[in-house]
């Protein structure tokens, strides 16, 4: 059964006809080169799964030792690999050293106020000893968690390459979450040392971090012992004695040589937290072996990447996309990857297009909200750019509407780059439904078809297939190296969220993406949106409690409900429902009280867009409240639905009038 449901997105209106295939020098020069090639690949996969997976975990990465077992399924956990050697930091560093790669750009960095750093494979590879040392120093043992609070500078990507090295699993925070989330975050993941930056720029401003990595440590978060800090911004921070350390001390003495520990292909390489539909964020947990060969192959043939391109991935590294994609694929490939502290800002809102003129960038991935704010801003901003370096697109994040897509392909691309829409969660760790852009005809709007190795389906809440062109619930019907192999701390939840919403089909469980979608009669899957209580706010992913939660701690609220409203560039936007305590008055004063109450809670990315006082909430007899009419509410539309679900109707008029 699917719980919380109420959305009214399983029919889709979207059809779209345009098909867009790659060129012929496009193709005859990507690593897939036909729509047959991928055919073969898929059907090879399909048919069996444990001999493609183990060729290419041969052919592509180093393993100190051999598995003896590809897979191990005992649903609705998996093993990969079982009891092969591994070490993700050897696989993205050393294997290349002993080749040209040495000298080759493995980072360019560009700052915000547009300094900038160039830092070859083996200088990456020695910065990451070094800070391997440091941490071993300050008592970080195999296996012991590491908290990375960062803005993006390459010490985020060493301090990451660094746990891996020691198998310390690393837990990144969002640099734009408050203390209150980071801390959360920390004590659930146990975090024995933490490192961050005094603080970083965004936006044209300066924004703390080590101020609230405090903040968190004097309210709980009691297993962090150490705090490593990066200067960066120069601002005035406090240093606690014997907890908090200057990178840059620790760094000059620490030695450069570090053999990288020898993991087991399960052993766990990363905890990332991500919003469900109920409770505090979950700790997803990706594992070493199954991750590296899953993101390596999807970055090397998704992005096909050769040896002289630029790729620059726009994502930050505290969501999974900066993990998957700008940290572990493309180093494990020898590629060189772009990171960019700055994001689109009133001192310079092309500053993307000056990364891509100034770097000669090829490949270049964002997400579909970053599109549609350009198009907002204009065309002239990137016609005033030389963009003649780009031969390939990708989105990610969210459905991207066709107009953008067109845009994105005509302004950005100019009508000469194909354009990949890879559709994937925290939870799969890559890219599952994706085109391969030398094989796959596009159409705006569609991730087209699955990557060889992932059999997807759209099924009813029965597990049956649906028929083409109907919508469902998009489910994996076998497991994948990269997915995620449990909730830390919670199997429970895990078992709850992804494997029991949808029944066996013959026997078979099959893991629930939360997405609806539908599927053409060309096999093209065209996703949906959340069936869930999960929001995509600018492709943030944040959950309908977590932020009624965060409203209901003020004194003031005595009720919230959150949902989500369509969004011009945002894509959605947040738009709470709260009733007060009997004290309190609505007022402007309190709605942006409450706004920023969020904002302190768990960060700006969940400011909501409108908070609507209300006398009373929608609910049913057993005193749930109806989100499904809420949603109808805030987006204007006009009220559909089994009303007498509701015990006061009337409840629903008062609302509307408010509007
Ligand atoms: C949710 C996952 C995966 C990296 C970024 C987000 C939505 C993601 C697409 C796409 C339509 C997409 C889904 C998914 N989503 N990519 N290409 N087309 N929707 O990771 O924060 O875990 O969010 O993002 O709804 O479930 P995430």
């Amino acid at each position: 059964m699917v719980a919380s449901s109420e959305k009214n997105t399983v029919e889709s209106i979207l059809h779209e006809d345009r098909v867009f295939p790659p060129a012929a020098d496009f193709s005859n020069n990507a690593h897939i080169k036909s729509l047959q090639d991928y055919e073969q690949l898929y059907e090879k996969a399909k048919s069996d799964p444990e001999t493609f997976w183990a060729e290419l975990a041969e052919q592509e990465l180093h393993w100190f030792q051999k598995w003896d077992q590809v897979l191990d399924w005992k649903p609705p956990f998996a093993k990969w690999f079982v009891n092969g050697k591994i070490n993700m930091s050897y696989n993205c560093l050393d294997r290349h050293l002993t080749t040209w790669r040495r000298n080759k750009a493995a980072i360019i960095w560009e700052g915000e106020p547009g300094d900038s750093r160039t830092l070859t494979y083996g200088e990456l590879h020695r910065e990451v000893c070094q800070f391997a040392n440091v941490l071993k120093d300050m008592g970080v043992e195999k296996g012991d968690r590491v908290g990375i609070y960062m803005p993006m500078v390459p010490e985020a990507a060493i301090a990451m390459l660094a746990c891996t090295r020691i198998g310390a699993p690393h837990s990144v925070v969002f640099g734009g979450f408050s203390a209150e989330a980071l801390r959360d975050r920390l004590e659930d993941a146990e975090a024995k040392v933490v490192v961050t930056a005094d603080g970083g720029f965004r936006k044209d401003k300066i924004v703390p971090l080590k101020s609230e990595v405090d903040k968190a440590l004097e309210n709980g978060a009691s297993s962090v012992q150490k705090v490593i800090v990066i200067q960066r911004t120069k601002q005035d921070i406090t240093m606690v004695s014997g907890r908090d350390y200057w990178w840059h001390d620790l760094q000059k003495d620490a030695s450069p040589k570090c053999d990288a520990e020898v993991m087991d292909s399960e052993d766990p390489l990363f905890i990332l937290y991500t919003s469900g539909s109920t409770g505090k964020p979950k700790g997803v947990v990706h594992t070493t072996g199954g991750y590296n060969l899953y993101t390596h192959m999807t970055t090397k043939w998704i992005f096909d990447l050769k040896d002289n391109d630029v790729y620059w991935c726009t994502a930050d590294v505290g969501w999974i996309t900066g993990h998957s994609y700008i940290v572990y694929g493309p180093l494990s490939n020898g590629a060189t990857s772009l990171m960019y502290e700055g994001v689109p800002r009133p001192s310079n809102p092309g500053c993307f297009w000056d990364v891509v003129e100034k770097y000669g960038v090829n490949v270049f991935y964002t997400a579909p909200t970053a599109i549609r704010a350009f198009i907002k801003m204009g065309e002239e901003l990137p016609q005033a750019r030389d963009l003649s370096s780009l031969r390939l697109l990708g989105t990610v994040g969210e459905p991207i509407n066709p107009e953008a897509w067109i845009w994105y392909h005509r302004v950005i691309g100019g009508e000469k780059c194909p354009i990949v829409d890879t559709w994937w969660q925290t939870e799969t760790g890559g890219v599952m439904i994706t085109p391969l852009p030398g094989a796959t005809p596009t159409q705006p709007g569609s991730a087209t078809r699955p990557f060889p190795g992932i059999i997807a389906d759209v099924v009813d809440q029965n597990g049956n297939a649906v028929p083409d062109n109907t919508g469902g619930y998009l489910v994996i019907k076998h497991p994948w190296p990269s997915m995620l192999r449990t909730v830390y701390n919670n199997p429970e939840r895990f078992q709850k969220t992804y494997w029991d919403p949808i029944p066996e089909v013959e026997g078979k469980p099959v893991y629930f993406a939360g997405d609806s979608a539908r599927r053409d009669e060309k096999g093209y899957f065209w996703i949906m949106g959340r069936v869930d209580d999960v929001m995509n706010v600018s492709g943030h992913r944040l959950g309908s409690m977590e932020l009624e939660s965060a409203l209901v701690s003020h004194p003031a609220v005595a009720e919230a409900s959150v949902v989500g409203v369509p969004h011009e560039i945002k894509g959605e936007d947040i738009y709470a429902f709260v009733t007060l305590e009997d004290h309190y008055s609505p007022s402007n004063e309190l709605n942006k009280e409450l706004k920023q109450h969020v904002v302190s809670e768990i960060g700006a990315i969940a400011r909501p867009g409108t908070i609507q006082f209300a006398e009373a909430l929608p609910k049913t007899r057993s005193g749930k409240i109806v989100r499904r009419f809420l949603r109808q509410i805030a987006a204007d539309q006009d009220i559909v639905g089994d009303k007498s679900t509701v015990v006061d109707p009337s409840v629903l008029d008062k609302l509307r009038e408010k509007v």
